[in-house]
This record gives C-alpha cells, structure tokens and sequence, in this order.
C-alpha cells in the first residue's frame, strides 16, 4: 500500500538549509545537561510538500531535536528557520504563536487532554483561533472519521487505548493545516493495516496542503512514503535515502 504513495520526489537530495524552505536547519548543536553532545553542525532543509523521515538509534536525540524544531528546546547553538522566520530569537509568546499558527506537531507520548472528549482535543488547535464553535466540531469529526475514529467524537479521551490516543494526537495535528507537521514515531502504537492509513492521511495532508513533514521513526514502512530517509548520529544526519527500500517490513 506505501509503495503507491511513495512520490517520485527525488530531486531533493540536499540535507543543506536554503533560505526559501519551508523548514532550514544550520549548524544545529545539542548538549545534554550532563555535557554529552547529542549533535552538532547538523543541517537540514525541508521544502514545502517534501516529506521528510528521519531514523536513529534510541536516545541518539530525535525527539529533541524535533522539540528544537517547534521551539520547545533550545539548541546550545546553530539557527533553525520556519519559512524564512528564525525561531531562536522569538519569545514564549512569539514561539506559542508560531506554533498554533504553522506547526502540527504529533507527540511521541501523545499529549492528549484525558478529560476532553476526542472532538474537543482534535478541535482545539482550531479553538484557539477561531471561535465557530459548530464549523470546528464538524471539522473535528470528519479529522476523526479519516484515522478511524468516526462517531467517537463525543467519549472521553482518558478511556482510550495507546493506539487510539496516538490517532486523535494525529487527528488534532493535522486539523489546522499547519504548514510544518513533526510528528514523532506517529504510527509506534498501530497495527500495520491501521500504521498504513494513517501514514496515507499524513501524506495526503502533505500534498493537499503542500505542508513540510519531518517524521521521526523507526518503522522502514514510514520511510517509504518519505522523499528523503535521513539517520540521525552523532556526527549529524546521514542521507539513507537509496537504502529505503531495503525494508524489513515493519
Ligand atoms: N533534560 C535532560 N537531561 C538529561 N538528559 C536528557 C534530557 N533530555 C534528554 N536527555 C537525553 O538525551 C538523549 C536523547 O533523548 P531523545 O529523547 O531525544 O532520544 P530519541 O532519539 O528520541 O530516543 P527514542 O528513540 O528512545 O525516543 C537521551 O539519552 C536522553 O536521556
Ligand atoms: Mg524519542
């Protein structure tokens, strides 16, 4: 099923930044607190409707650096640039508005808000800027409907499984068309056939919307549905791009 979805965007290659990207990445460092470099001199440039994957060892730093990406982490040096904005210099204020504004960003522990319903989570990132209360409902529900999740608007998200949960947090990314979607390891709870669909609704997204997507993942079948694989290491990211079709199946 991926292998219908995998574009043939191959003229990207390049992990440098360019100035006119929808996401550009220089020099990026990262120090833990204990001191450990988790990368440095990290590069990456993300056009609009590219997706993305990135791969690594656990703890080699993937989920931080997409926390850098949003704005929720601070690099210890290096620019990180949403379309053409630098997000260093911003605010809370400043970060929270770019946020709402262009970035969907799918949790790698979900994040949803156990006493709301599924339709009030997925809406959310339309209620903090748009007050059509009925218009936002709707939208919720059909978002809802495409990861499987229709006519579950109105239950409670604090009884759901980890699959389910990891669904909605995808639902509630994609709900605002955000211009920059980062998801971490967004199909790690789902059974492949349910994996399968929701990576063609994230590629559908990206298409539809001509959006950005970095997807962290350590499932070769989210790989295939990327443009460009890239393995995050210690010395940065490495393009494993050509290799993507040696999959394992997972
Ligand atoms: N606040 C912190 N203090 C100390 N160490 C931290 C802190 N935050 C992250 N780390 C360490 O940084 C490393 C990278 O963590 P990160 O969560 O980015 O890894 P990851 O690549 O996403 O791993 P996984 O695939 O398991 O999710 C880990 O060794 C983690 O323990
Ligand atoms: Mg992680």
């Amino acid at each position: 099923m991926s292998e219908t979805l995998a574009p043939a965007r191959a003229e990207a290659r390049s992990a440098g930044a360019s100035p006119g990207a929808a996401l550009s990445v220089r020099a990026l460092a990262k120090s833990v607190p204990g001191g450990r470099q988790l990368f440095h001199d990290l590069d990456l440039s993300v056009r609009g409707g590219e997706i993305v994957a990135v791969l690594g060892e656990s703890g080699v730093g993937k989920s931080t650096l997409l926390n850098i990406l949003a704005g929720l982490d601070d690099p210890d040096g290096g620019e990180v640039r949403i379309g053409g904005e630098p997000v260093g210099p911003l605010d809370e204020a400043g970060r929270t508005r770019l946020r709402r504004e262009r970035i969907g960003f799918v949790f790698q522990a979900f994040h949803i808000l156990p006493y709301l319903t599924l339709g009030q989570n997925v809406g959310l990132p339309l209620a903090l800027v748009r007050s059509d209360a009925h218009a936002i409902g709707e939208r919720a529900r059909a978002m809802l409907e495409a990861v499987g999740l229709g006519g579950r608007a109105d239950d409670y998200a604090r009884d759901l499984s980890g699959g389910e949960l990891q669904r909605v947090a995808i639902a509630r990314a994609l709900i605002h068309e955000p211009a920059l979607i980062l998801a971490d390891e967004p199909t790690g709870n789902l059974d492949p056939e349910t994996a399968g669909r929701v990576l063609d609704l994230l590629a559908a997204a990206v298409r539809r919307t001509g959006a950005a997507a970095v997807i962290v993942t350590h499932s070769r079948a989210t790989a295939r549905i990327a443009d460009r694989v890239l393995t995050l290491t210690a010395s940065g990211l490495r393009d494993d791009t050509a290799t993507k079709g040696d999959s394992d199946g997972r």
